[in-house]
């Protein structure tokens, strides 16, 4: 492995899992020490699963002389990181435990800051600047993470008068973190949350984009009997083709031992499907969207409500019981199980995705973005990272 020397490095901190981050990212640690001077003195407004890894990109921007102000995605913010990140100087917004009324609030309290730049993680920042949030004079544009932020801000009513680079448009991204990062790292979840086996456990995929086929790929590697639902025939025969069993929700879930929800998409299991569910099953979260099952139906028609988990962990393992006499176990309220239950992504998938949001940030920061509105990755940005991420892990 041949590491880019960087020209500084970041110091140790308080916490030792983003410094144990840090000695992993040797890419992003190359990219800001090419990129970061961009950033010197800029207010930039965040939205990110705040936790290790990206309190090291926040470390970097810091380094670098920008004013961060951050709050976490719904229910990922990992304590001990944000209290490195504010005695380090940044802004930090929020809690774990916050729901969506409190996660609102925390969201309009990063635009009151009136960043220059937002680095965004589900649409929700870049949203509110299209809907007449005040904004900087001086405001410069957005990056938006993930597929479901940017499908969000692809169909908002009125499209961002700024530059806005969809992180999750890259090739290289949905490579590296969507398919290998999310499919080990949920599985890893799933396993720390139930200490189930995985051998025989007959499981069942929704949705078979890139975080879908990366889950279920991992799944029958390590010995599950995977089947996957999919509505993009492309992507079932991809399933197919790839050694899946493919079926309907009909077909599939009424032997799902374990569901794991990878659309992205809201309600995408109705009530009438969740019933579907033999005694026992196992629902876990792996896309962005909070209510892409509908828990408030099932949590209305259940009979009883059983917390299984911990007093520490409160959400994590809820059981419904059903009039039926079935019991249907929900992880974490079916939020992203790889972050409630896990690290989140491995460290090298993040080292990319995060160097991809640097230098897209800072070529916006530095107005090298010659176009106005929603755009993929620029491809130069896209070959560099490439061919340095070959260099790193060959
Ligand atoms: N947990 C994480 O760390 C993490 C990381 C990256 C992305 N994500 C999120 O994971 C989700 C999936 O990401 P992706 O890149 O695979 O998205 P994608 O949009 O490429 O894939 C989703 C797939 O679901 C299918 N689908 C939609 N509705 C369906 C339904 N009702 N039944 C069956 N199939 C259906 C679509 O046809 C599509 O193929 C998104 O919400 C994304 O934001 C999570």
């Amino acid at each position: 492995m041949t590491t880019p020397q960087p020209r500084i490095a970041l110091t140790r901190s308080s916490d030792p899992d983003t410094d144990w981050a840090a000695r992993s990212m040797p890419l992003l640690t190359s990219t800001m020490n090419r990129v970061g001077p961009a950033f010197s003195g800029l207010r930039v407004g965040i939205c990110l699963h705040l936790e290790p890894k990206t309190a090291v990109l926040c470390r970097w921007l810091l380094e670098y002389g920008a004013k961060v102000t951050i709050t976490g995605n719904l229910g990922t913010t990992n304590p001990r990181t944000a209290d490195l990140l504010a005695a380090q100087g940044a802004q930090v917004i929020g809690s774990r435990e916050d729901d969506l009324t409190a996660h609102a609030i925390n969201l309009d309290a990063v635009i009151e800051a009136r960043p220059e730049l937002i680095l965004d993680n589900g649409g929700e920042l870049i949203q509110r600047l299209t809907e007449g949030a005040v904004r900087s004079a001086t405001f410069r544009g957005a990056t938006e993470e993930t597929t479901t932020g940017g499908t969000r801000v692809r169909n908002l009513p009125v499209q961002p008068d700024f530059p806005v680079i969809v992180i999750n448009d890259s090739p290289l991204k949905l490579l590296v973190e969507n398919e290998y990062g999310v499919g080990q790292s949920i599985v890893q979840g799933f396993m720390n949350a139930t200490n189930r086996m995985l051998p025989a456990l007959r499981a069942v995929v929704i949705g078979f984009g890139p975080c879908g086929k990366g889950v279920a790929d991992t799944l029958r590697a390590l010995g599950a009997r995977v089947t996957v639902v999919e509505i993009n025939p492309f992507r079932a025969l991809e399933a197919l083709m790839g050694g899946h069993h493919v079926a309907s929700v009909a077909e599939s879930l009424p032997q799902a031992e374990a569901l794991f929800l990878s659309t992205g998409r809201a309600r995408a299991l109705s009530l009438d499907e969740i019933r579907l569910l033999p005694d026992g099953a196992i629902i876990a979260g792996v896309g962005h969207q909070p209510d892409e099952a509908d828990i408030a139906g099932l949590t209305a028609a259940a009979v009883e409500t059983v917390n299984l988990a911990t007093s520490s962990d409160i959400d994590a393992r809820i059981a419904y019981h059903l009039e039926s006499g079935k019991e249907i176990v929900v992880l974490h309220g079916t939020k992203m199980i790889n972050l409630t239950a896990a690290r989140g992504n491995p460290i090298e998938a993040m080292d990319l995705g995060l160097s991809l949001q640097a230098a897209s940030l800072a070529a916006i920061a530095l107005g090298d973005a010659a176009f106005q509105g929603v755009e993929p990755v620029p491809s130069d940005i896209n070959d560099s990272l490439a061919a340095a991420l070959v260099d790193i892990l060959q």
